[in-house]
Parts: structure tokens; sequence; C-alpha cells
């Protein structure tokens, strides 16, 4: 009896999980986010959580950051986990290129992680050789030499062919690393593809203090602002004033911050004094202002 309640029990569940399944599979397709505002990886790489205006919405409003606020000038931050001053990196939180990390106590007062400088010699491999780079090294991999180069193995990525030990995105993961081996049969997982196991665009890890100084990422030309990380970071000078946008929505519960300035959805930042190049920045989706370089 007890057997068969188990058995009914477990098919419901199946059922229940297959629908979940098929109903999330559903809304991925359904929402590309690629044309959502905002700087999504980076509102990603730090934990904050999308906030719909209507829940069947693709794109969030804005995020809730609020976690940030909690946090402690004496910790150190990663994967949302905290770390005291001078704990070592655990492994399950450390990239290839993540070497002798430990949470250090910073010059300004905020810790952060400090790391050994990793310097990768630049090889270059011998004719008939090359460089077999893999998701687990930091630098280029071991040499592999053939007597002949042509016989090199080859995976072809969705029609595109990499070499073995040639390195692939994929689309639809941007955050992968992915290394073709010979055995690539068109799956991105393990071994020839790993995920970070930190975010590699978190401020979080060595630059803490942007965060705490509401600094806003900023992004060159043609970058995507839901696959790339941030290229550089523009924070608060004496002369950074708002330029109002009439036309917005006053909405109080849509605010970005930017050092000590508030701003609503469409309002802009003046040039900064300090740059050759236009940039604009713009509160899209709060409460990071998103900066872009016009050219
Ligand atoms: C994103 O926007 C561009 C132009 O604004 C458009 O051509 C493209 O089809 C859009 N992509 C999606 C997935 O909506
Ligand atoms: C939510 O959906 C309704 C009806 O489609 C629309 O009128 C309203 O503007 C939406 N709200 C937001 C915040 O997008
Ligand atoms: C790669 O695979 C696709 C099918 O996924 C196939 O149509 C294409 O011919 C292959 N390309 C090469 C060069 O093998
Ligand atoms: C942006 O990029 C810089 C330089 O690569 C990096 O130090 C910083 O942590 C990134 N994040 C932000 C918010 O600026
Ligand atoms: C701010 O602007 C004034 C006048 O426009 C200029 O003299 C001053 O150097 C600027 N300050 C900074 C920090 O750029």
């Amino acid at each position: 009896m007890t057997t068969r309640c188990d058995f009914r029990f477990l098919i419901e569940k199946c059922v229940f999980l297959f629908l979940v399944i098929i109903v999330s599979t559903y809304a991925k397709k359904a929402c590309d986010r690629s044309n959502c505002s905002g700087p999504l990886k980076y509102y990603e790489s730090l934990g904050c959580k999308p906030v719909y205006g209507n829940k069947s919405d693709c794109c969030a409003v804005r995020y809730n950051c609020d976690h940030l606020q909690l946090r402690s000038k004496n910790k150190c931050y990663v994967n949302g986990k905290e770390y005291s001053i001078r704990e070592k990196l655990k492994e399950e939180d450390r990239n290839a290129c993540d070497v002798g990390c430990f949470c250090s106590e910073g010059s300004d007062g905020i810790a952060s992680f400090i790391c050994a400088i990793v310097d990768c010699p630049r090889l270059r491999a011998p004719q008939n050789c090359y460089l077999k780079h893999s998701t687990d090294r930091c630098c280029g991999g071991p040499k592999v030499c053939l007597d002949d180069i042509t016989q090199r193995p080859k995976c072809n990525v969705s029609g595109e062919i990499y070499y073995d030990g040639e390195r692939f995105v994929v689309d639809s993961d941007p955050d992968l690393r992915c290394f073709c081996q010979p055995g690539y049969q068109g799956k991105n997982v393990e071994p020839f593809c790993k995920k970070p196991n930190r975010p590699y665009c978190s401020p979080d890890f060595h630059n803490p203090r942007l965060v705490y100084e509401n600094c806003a990422p900023v992004y060159y030309q043609g970058q995507s602002l839901h696959k790339d990380c941030n290229f550089s970071t523009r924070c608060q000078k004496a002369n950074d004033t708002v330029i109002r946008d009439v036309g917005s929505n006053r909405d109080e519960s849509l605010m970005c911050t930017f050092g000590n300035l508030k701003m609503h959805v469409g309002d802009k930042l003046s040039q900064p004094v300090d740059t050759f190049r236009p940039m604009k920045c713009s509160c899209e989706v709060p409460p990071v202002v998103t900066c872009q370089y016009e050219i």
C-alpha cells in the first residue's frame, strides 16, 4: 500500500516537474532579453533581483540590490558569500586565474580580495604544434605537436569549425568558457565548457568601492549590456550634473543613484570632464546608471 502511495506521489511529482519544465522552457523562449535596457549582466553579477512592472514582462523595470546595503566594509563578498579578513578564497569560488587569493583589509578601509599576479608567458607554438587551452588552466595550455598538423582534432560548433584547444563562445550562454576537444558532439557541457566559479564581471571581488560609491559601469559602443563585462567605470566627480528629462515619468520608486546624485528614469548625466570621447550616461533601469561611449 505504501509503495503504491509512494508511486502515485512520485507520478504526481513527475507530472508537476514536467509541467514546470515545459512552462519554464516556454517562458525562456518567449523572453529574449537581448533588447532589454540596463546593465543586466552587471546586476546579475552582483546578485541583484529583477523587479517586473507586470508579472509577464520580459524586461525588468528595475533591479533590487538592497542586499548590498547590508554589507560590511570589513568583509569580502563573492557568490553571495561573506569572507573574513585573511580568509583564503575557497576552491568553489575560484576561477582558473585566481591564484593565492585572500580577503584583505584594503588601503581605503574597504576589504577586497587580493591575488597573486599571474603573468602568463606569451608562448608561440612552433610549426606543427599548437597550444591546447582548456577550462581548468589559466595560461596557455600544454604544447601539442603532431607529425601532420592537418590531423588536429576539430569541433563543429553550430556550423563553425574550431580546432582542438581553441576557445569558442556559445551565444545562448555567453558566460560559459568553452574549448574544443576531441569528442565534442555539440553539447556545451564539461569538460568542453564550464561556468565560471565566480562571475568575471562583478566589481565585488577587486573593487567593492565602486559599489559603495554608486559608480556606473561603462561600456564601449557596440558592447552588449546583457552579455559583456563593463569596460571601465565612471564615479561621481565634482562637476557632474544631472540633465533632467522633462518628459519622463517622475515615479519616485524608480530612481537611479550616481554617487550622491538621484536620477529619474530618462535623466542623463553631463559629459564627464576628463573624457576625449562623448559618453552617454543615463538612468535606464535603476538603481545603477548605464554609461556607454557614443563612438
Ligand atoms: C532587437 O532590436 C533590434 C532593433 O531594435 C531588432 O532588429 C531585433 O529583431 C530585436 N531582437 C529581438 C530578439 O527582439
Ligand atoms: C501592465 O500591463 C497593463 C496592461 O497590459 C499596462 O496598461 C501597464 O502599463 C503595464 N504596466 C507596466 C508597468 O508595464
Ligand atoms: C557542421 O554541422 C552541421 C550540422 O550541425 C552541418 O550541416 C555542417 O555541414 C557541419 N560543418 C562541417 C564543416 O562539418
Ligand atoms: C568595470 O570594469 C573595471 C575595469 O575592468 C573593473 O575594475 C570594475 O570592477 C568593473 N565594474 C564596475 C562597476 O565598474
Ligand atoms: C569644474 O568646472 C570648472 C568651470 O567649468 C573648472 O574650472 C574646474 O576645473 C572643473 N573641475 C573639475 C574637477 O574638473
